[in-house]
């Protein structure tokens, strides 16, 4: 099974790709979580890319492609994976085409104003990267991580004018993919508004289909 998260920023992709690879356990591939470890740990590629993630840009196309192409090296994804904001560009969907297949791409859909409500009310664990909302996804204890007791931080570039950024970077660069994988009968459209529970039962709905 492998799969693409598609959708603007906030639409969920982390939340559900987090809930499903649990459940069918193959892993979650994560670009933004992959470029957040590099910067957390101050690689060369954290240091390359930091000024470019906190502003809300995209990371050049050959420095991500990259990255993925040496994750999907790995063993662990023989059984399948998802990729969770890649690809993000015309020109990484096709570097991705002649290292990988793909069986679907599921579209999250959302309105800006609720990518704006999300992302304005994220709080993530500093320790373990686990994600909460300020009104959705409360932590039992305020400010704390339920899993790892680490603290719950906000992210640079969930500043309102990141946010701003970010989706209009989306327009731009990622939005197209939409008709780029209908052209190729994969997209598969998932209301992204509702509840944590209804977007997974609907995401494991296409799942069983396939
Ligand atoms: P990345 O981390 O991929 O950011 P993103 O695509 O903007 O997506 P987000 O993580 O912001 O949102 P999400 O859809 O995962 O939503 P989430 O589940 O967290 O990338 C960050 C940066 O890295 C990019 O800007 C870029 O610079 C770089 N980068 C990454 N990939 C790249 C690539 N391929 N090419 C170039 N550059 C790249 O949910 C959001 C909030 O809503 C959370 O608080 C959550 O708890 C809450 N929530 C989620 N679902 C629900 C629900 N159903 N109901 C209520 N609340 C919900």
């Amino acid at each position: 099974m492998k799969l693409i998260f598609l959708g603007p920023p906030g639409a969920g992709k982390g939340t559900i790709a987090s809930r499903i690879c649990e459940e069918f356990e193959i892993p979650h591939i994560s670009t933004g979580d992959l470029f957040r470890k590099a910067i957390k740990e101050q690689t060369d590629l954290g240091k390359k890319v930091q000024a470019i993630i906190e502003s809300g840009d995209l990371v050049p196309d050959s420095l991500t492609v990259e990255l993925v192409k040496e994750r999907l090296d790995k063993q662990d994804v023989e059984k399948g994976y998802i990729l969770d904001g890649f690809p993000r560009t015309i020109v990484q969907a096709d570097a991705l085409s002649e290292f990988s297949s793909v069986d679907a791409v599921i579209n999250f859909t959302i309105t800006d104003e609720q990518v704006i409500k999300r992302l304005a009310g994220r709080r993530l664990c500093k320790a373990c990267g686990a994600g909460y909302h300020v009104d959705t996804i409360k932590p039992k204890k305020e400010g704390i991580c339920d899993k790892c007791g680490g603290e719950l931080i906000i992210r640079p570039d969930d500043a309102p004018e990141a946010i701003k950024n970010r989706l209009s970077v989306y327009y731009k660069s990622t939005e197209p993919l939409i008709d780029y994988y209908s052209n190729k009968n994969l997209i598969k459209d998932v209301d992204g508004s509702g509840a944590v529970d209804k977007v997974i039962k609907d995401t494991r709905a296409i799942i069983a289909s396939m």
